[in-house]
């Protein structure tokens, strides 16, 4: 006890200096986290290693990875089943593409996977780059990268800075990659057990929007880690009791939040209040601040869900930006 009372102060002055150690997962759950959406994905291709460095170096206290799985089995780190919005793979493999007219990451070898180019998402059908101020279309030279790279770089880049970041994976089309005989979960489990991440307390929180598939991870598979049932359509909503007899938190759009403006305030669902009621911890997507929705400035759009509506975290592009944001907040109270 004396010397948790002398250490925590040490690590706090550490912090200031812009380390990030915290000593366990508990604390770390116990205060607003931002969570690096795609990596810093404001200012670097998403999903890119060069991404997760920044992210890192921004001190996020989570980094997200979407996972799908390649024809080989390798978990690569990619946001859709799709390649054809961040690669340049319609020019490479121009005779691979499905009846749809789309390329699918499971129809390709890793070896192969890594031998296309990434680049700033865009829409295959245009050519023209969704977010216009972000970093330029096929400018540098960008990579993919499999699940065990990706945590591979977190873990090493925390043992060089004394960090403590933590990996927020989402398993992605747990439906798709069945019907196409593969077994995502299992292998995503298997990785994250390797290097080290077992439970709640393992810096490691894992997301699905398939609720049957993430009750299945908890009741079947087993799994101890901390999980958040992502939540897509408003109707999902209604499932809070369901979604806590195995999830430890939900993710659902920012907008389910909101409720309607009276005088110039947000008013708010009962959704944070009836999910904190039942102990799950909420943390909306997605925060960018070159997509505001319905706000006038990105500090208002954070304020209200962060600290008006009382969400537990954020997945964000801009992980720098509601960092300064709650060190005003911490400085101001
Ligand atoms: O996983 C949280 C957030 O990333 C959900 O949206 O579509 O960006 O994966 P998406
Ligand atoms: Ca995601």
């Amino acid at each position: 006890m004396a010397t948790k009372a002398i250490i925590l102060p040490f690590l706090s002055i550490i912090c200031l200096f812009g380390c990030n150690i915290t000593p366990n997962k508990e604390s770390k759950m116990e205060k607003k986290i931002v969570i690096a959406h795609r990596g810093a994905s404001g200012y670097l291709p998403e999903h890119t290693l060069e991404a997760k460095a920044m992210a890192h170096a921004m001190n996020a206290d989570f980094i997200e990875q979407d996972v799908v799985l390649s024809k080989d089995d390798v978990p690569i780190v990619i946001h859709d089943i799709y390649l054809d919005d961040v690669t340049d793979v319609a020019s490479k493999f121009s005779e691979r593409k499905r009846k749809d007219n789309r390329y699918y990451v499971i129809d390709f070898t890793f070896n192969e996977l890594q031998t296309l180019k990434v680049t700033e998402r865009f829409n295959p059908k245009t050519g023209q780059q969704v977010y216009k101020n972000r970093f330029p279309k096929w400018k540098a030279s960008f990579r993919l990268h499999s699940l065990q790279e990706e945590i591979e770089l977190i873990q090493g880049l925390n043992a060089s800075t004394g960090k403590n970041i933590g990996i927020y994976p989402e398993i992605k089309a747990p439906e798709f990659h069945q019907k196409e005989g593969k077994k995502i979960s299992e292998i995503v489990l298997k990785i994250l057990s390797d290097y080290g991440y077992h439970s709640k307390k393992d810096n490691c929180i894992l997301q699905c929007f398939d609720a049957k598939e993430l009750q299945r991870i908890r009741k079947e598979l087993k799994s101890e880690l901390f999980l958040m049932q992502l939540i897509e359509f408003p109707e999902e909503t209604k499932h809070l009791d369901f979604f806590a007899t195995y999830a430890d938190g939900i993710g659902p759009w920012y907008t389910q939040i909101l409720d309607k403006k009276v005088e110039g305030r947000w008013q708010f669902t009962d959704l944070v209040a009836e999910a904190h009621q039942l102990g799950l911890k909420v943390h909306p997507y997605t925060f960018r601040a070159d997509a505001l929705g319905e706000f006038t400035s990105f500090e208002k759009m954070v304020h209200t869900l962060l600290i008006d509506a009382e969400v537990d975290g954020v997945f964000t592009d801009f992980p720098d930006l509601v960092l300064k944001f709650l060190e005003k907040q911490n400085h101001e109270f």
